[in-house]
């Protein structure tokens, strides 16, 4: 995935870019570079490496007062990061210029082509190919040399493009690929995300597949690849600038940690009417759910293992059969899919392409999709039959938190309707779980509040290169997550096992001093989880207890003991996940990693 940006109008454009390709680098950051349309041309800068390196590069440029351009943070596909493999790339003659994020399928063969043409190539990348060909067709006309690219390009784009006889014009395409148009006064901009233009405007424009698009400073129009002129909804971000900055915290990740008692209460409290779960402010009849005879819960990542939260949850309270599958697995595989049933498509950015992929199957088979999504109108979010927004704002940090936790707090607020809706709650019940969904932020605030109560475990597990997560039920479901957010940002090994799993293998792991995170939040397997933290002790386990109030038998064996406050088992299994987030936070600080923008991660992999 990259972060594309564009801007016409009245500021000098290369602090613009530069500016928005600061909010844009959680989408890549191996290398950066902008165009600027010059009176003496098209003007390329672009270095591999991070966004500074440019910015170093362009303090020694000649780059005031032009005010068009184009911006772009890569993360690679096709092409190693290298300076020539760094968007913008240009046509042979200079005479248009290109930012993409997507990728081009049939490169190789239109490469070919051009190549036979006596077309020379600077680099290995498939975008470099659209802007040989759109320069190729060129005639004048930028708008039919688009369209006509458009249909002549395979695969996925959100494409930027500069034509050098244009100077204030900027045009864009769509296809698979999100990107928006900023509508300022007297300026425009395009860009892959908001954030990257909230400093200047809320106003937006989502374009949708198949959509092309010109923009100058006092006007921005959308046709479709016919040419004819299309109305677009004009869209107000729900964010402001500083909600995609740092706040005064170290890391972006640090603040979306914290950020999760408010987020919390932002997806379920609207969701809640007269002490019952309602879903018609989202254009939802909880009988979808409640009436399907089996769920399909699609996602990848993080976002499945919220599905493994709310599999529980659907399963033991409303009594649905839930399959949760791996995106990239489920859209290859031939899936038996019974009739009755209804999809959950999980995604917080609304562009993973294997999720999507997998939306699209699923409605070519007819099957009822809802998505929670965090990102307003991303394609996900646009192409499910009913979409629930997480309302959790900007997401920054490439490590899911914040909107992890509200995907598995809203697929249990889900599970609570659907029950409800079978009449399977009584009248107590259906309150103990509604003050639940009351107290889960507060259990929040207190794991955040008392975060340095995790600092001695945190630091012994970032001295070792392996360590260890079990637990039972829901909080097996919770340790996925758990280490996943260790891997991904302190880069230590570790493995999350179903705790009655550890004698059938992996118990000859563990030897003197191997970190072992244990959640046993599950009353009714507390005694089990004992045995297990007992096997991994009796083999010199360091054993790091995380506990709902009951587990009192466990802590006298257990090295670190974080407990939770008491609130209903169905939801502690979900705080346990912020414990973990927080130690793996901490780990990898104390390993120097760099905690929002992870070594070979990105924020949201719209490549397959
Ligand atoms: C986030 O911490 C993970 N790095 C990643 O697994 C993520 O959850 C996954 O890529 C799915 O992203 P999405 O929710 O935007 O679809």
């Amino acid at each position: 995935m990259c972060g594309i940006i564009g801007y016409t109008g009245f500021r000098d454009a290369a602090p613009v870019l530069v500016e928005g390709l600061s909010k844009l680098e959680y989408r890549g950051y191996d290398s950066a570079g902008i165009a600027l349309n010059t009176a003496d041309g098209i003007k390329v800068y672009k270095k591999e490496g991070r966004l500074s390196v440019l910015a170093d590069h362009l303090a020694s440029k000649p780059v005031d007062g032009i005010t068009v351009g184009l911006g772009h943070t890569r993360w690679a596909t096709h092409g190693a990061p290298s300076d020539a493999n760094s968007h913008p790339h240009t046509g042979r003659c200079g005479k248009v210029a290109i930012v993409h994020n997507g990728i081009i399928e049939n490169y190789m063969e239109l490469k070919a082509q051009l190549q036979g043409e006596g077309v020379c190539f600077a680099s290995e990348t498939d975008t470099e190919v659209a802007a040989q060909l759109i320069e190729k067709l060129y005639d004048g006309q930028p708008l039919a040399t688009v369209a006509r690219a458009y249909e002549l390009l395979g695969g996925s784009f959100a494409l930027g493009i500069l034509f050098s006889d244009r100077p204030d014009e900027l045009y864009a395409a769509k296809r698979d690929n999100p990107l928006i148009i900023g509508l300022g006064e007297k300026e425009n901009f395009i860009a892959s995300d908001i954030p990257a233009v909230l400093k200047y405007t809320k106003r937006y424009i989502v374009l949708e597949d198949g959509d092309m698009a010109c923009i100058t400073p006092d006007k921005v129009t959308v046709f479709n690849t016919k040419l004819e002129a299309v109305e677009r909804p004009v869209q107000t971000a729900l964010w402001d600038a500083d909600a995609a900055e740092k706040g005064g915290y170290a890391h972006f990740m640090l603040k979306e940690m914290h950020e999760q008692p408010h987020t919390l209460r932002a997806v379920l409290n609207p969701r809640i009417k007269n002490g019952t779960p309602d879903f018609t402010g989202d254009g939802l009849n909880i009988d979808l759910i409640s009436n399907a005879s089996r769920l399909l819960l699609v996602a990848c990542g993080s976002a499945m293992h919220a599905g493994l939260l709310g599999k529980n949850a659907f399963e033991s309270i409303a009594g649905i059969p839930m399959d949760v599958e791996l995106a990239s697995e489920f859209r290859y595989r031939n899936p038996a899919i019974s009739p009755g049933t209804v999809a959950l498509i999980i995604s917080q950015s609304g562009e993973t392409a294997d999720t999507l992929a997998a939306l699209r199957m699923l409605k070519e088979r007819g099957v009822p999709v809802v998505a929670i999504v965090n990102v307003v109108a991303s394609t996900i979010a646009r192409e499910a039959d009913h979409v629930l927004y997480l309302y959790a704002g900007p997401e920054i940090a490439v490590a899911t938190t914040k909107a992890f936790s509200s995907q598995a707090a809203l697929l249990l607020l889900l599970a609570v309707g659907a029950a409800n809706a079978r009449g399977l709650l009584s009248p107590a019940q259906l309150e103990e779980y509604m003050e639940g969904f009351a107290l889960l932020p507060v259990c929040v605030e207190d794991i955040l509040a008392n975060a340095d109560r995790l600092m001695p475990s945190a630091k012994e597990i970032a001295k070792v290169d392996d360590a260890f997560f079990i637990g039972r039920c829901a909080d097996y479901a919770a340790i996925t997550e758990g280490s996943l957010k260790l891997k991904e940002i302190s880069y230590i090994h570790s493995e999350a096992y179903a705790a009655g799993e550890l004698k059938h293998g992996t118990i000859s792991l563990i030897t003197e001093g191997t970190p072992v995170i244990a959640v046993a939040t599950q009353t009714a397997v507390y005694e089990k989880m004992a045995s297990n933290i007992r096997e991994v002790k009796a083999r010199g386990a360091n054993v790091t207890l995380i506990c709902g109030a009951g587990a009192a038998a466990m802590e006298s064996f257990s090295d670190h003991i974080i407990r939770l406050l008491p609130i209903p088992d169905l939801f502690l299994s979900n705080a346990a996940v912020v414990v973990m987030q927080m130690m793996a936070y901490y780990a990898a600080v104390e390993r120097g990693c760099d905690v929002d923008k992870p070594r070979n991660l990105t924020k949201s992999v719209t490549v397959e």
